[in-house]
């Protein structure tokens, strides 16, 4: 694998999967959302594994997905390519997530968060849904997710604006669990993951289901719908001006087309 490094036994039953792009921030490129698909699905079969931790490194756990291998996409190419087949199959890990934050947590990076289970966040993390200020919209689960864990209007503020919220005001709102000092959010997320990796995993196991349930009741139908107005904005000029505008180091100029 070139972008995922997974080590097993950080701590008894604990094993911590990280993301390894650094100098693109970690940006999610389909080769590393395979590779995190595959290591997790080898996770969730290893019964040597009762609790994974998703890290980044401490500029940023992901600035999301990866904007220049989308930029010339069109619709169509979108909804043949089916990238979010990878992460239905992310969602369905059986086992315990926590996601371990530091920096930036931004558009997928939010997202892929969000599908976590817990996030520990250092101080230093910055989350936000930035799609709109390259001319698209979250497409896995942004809209879904995070309207479910700090409600409507904040949602809509940061999907509308596009504007990043620090850990603090993350834990103010709901969206983490707690935050620590920047050296500490590794150990935190693996002192979590060992407390429940120290009981019984099928009780761990169908509790994580039956929790689950609640925050999901209707989250499929809602991803779908999430995922439709992605792709249809893949055939406007605003996504093709907004992502070669972020290419090119300039500000966009979207005219609604
Ligand atoms: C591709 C990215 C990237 C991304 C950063 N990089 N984010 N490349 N896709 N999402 C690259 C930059 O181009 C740059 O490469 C290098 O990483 C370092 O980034 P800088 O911009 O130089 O760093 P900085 O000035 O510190 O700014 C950090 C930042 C900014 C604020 C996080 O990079 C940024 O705004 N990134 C994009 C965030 C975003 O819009 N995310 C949503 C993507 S859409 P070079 O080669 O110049 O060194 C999305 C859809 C999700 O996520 C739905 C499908 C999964």
């Amino acid at each position: 694998m070139d972008f995922i490094i997974v080590e097993k036994d950080v701590a008894p039953f604990v094993a911590v999967v990280r993301l390894n792009r650094p100098k693109e921030l970690n940006a999610l490129n389909l080769q590393l959302m395979g590779e995190l698909r595959d290591s997790l699905e080898a996770l969730d079969a290893d019964d040597t594994v009762r609790a994974i931790i998703i890290t980044g490194d401490r500029r940023a756990f992901a600035a999301g997905a990866d904007i220049k291998q989308m930029s010339g996409k069109t619709a169509t190419d979108m909804l043949i390519a089916d990238q979010f087949s990878t992460w239905d199959r992310i969602k369905r890990t059986k086992k315990p997530i926590i996601a371990a934050v530091s920096g930036f947590a931004l558009g997928g990076g939010c997202e892929l968060a969000m599908t976590c289970d817990m996030i520990i966040a250092s101080e230093t993390a910055k989350f936000g849904q930035p799609e709109i200020k390259i001319g698209v919209m979250p497409g896995a689960g942004g809209t879904q997710r995070l309207t479910r864990a700090i409600g409507k209007a904040k949602a809509m503020e940061l999907v509308l604006t596009g504007k990043f919220i620090d850990a603090k005001q993350a834990e103010a709102w709901g969206l983490v669990n707690r935050v620590v000092p920047e050296e500490l959010y590794l150990e935190e997320a693996i002192k979590l993951a060992s407390e429940i990796a120290a009981q019984s995993p099928i009780a761990v196991r169908l509790a994580k289901e039956a929790i689950n349930h609640v925050a999901e009741s209707h989250l499929n139908e809602g991803l779908h719908l999430e995922r439709k107005n992605f792709y249809l904005l893949f055939a406007t000029e605003d996504q093709t001006e907004g992502m070669n505008a972020f290419i090119e180091k300039r500000p966009p100029n979207f005219t609604g087309r």
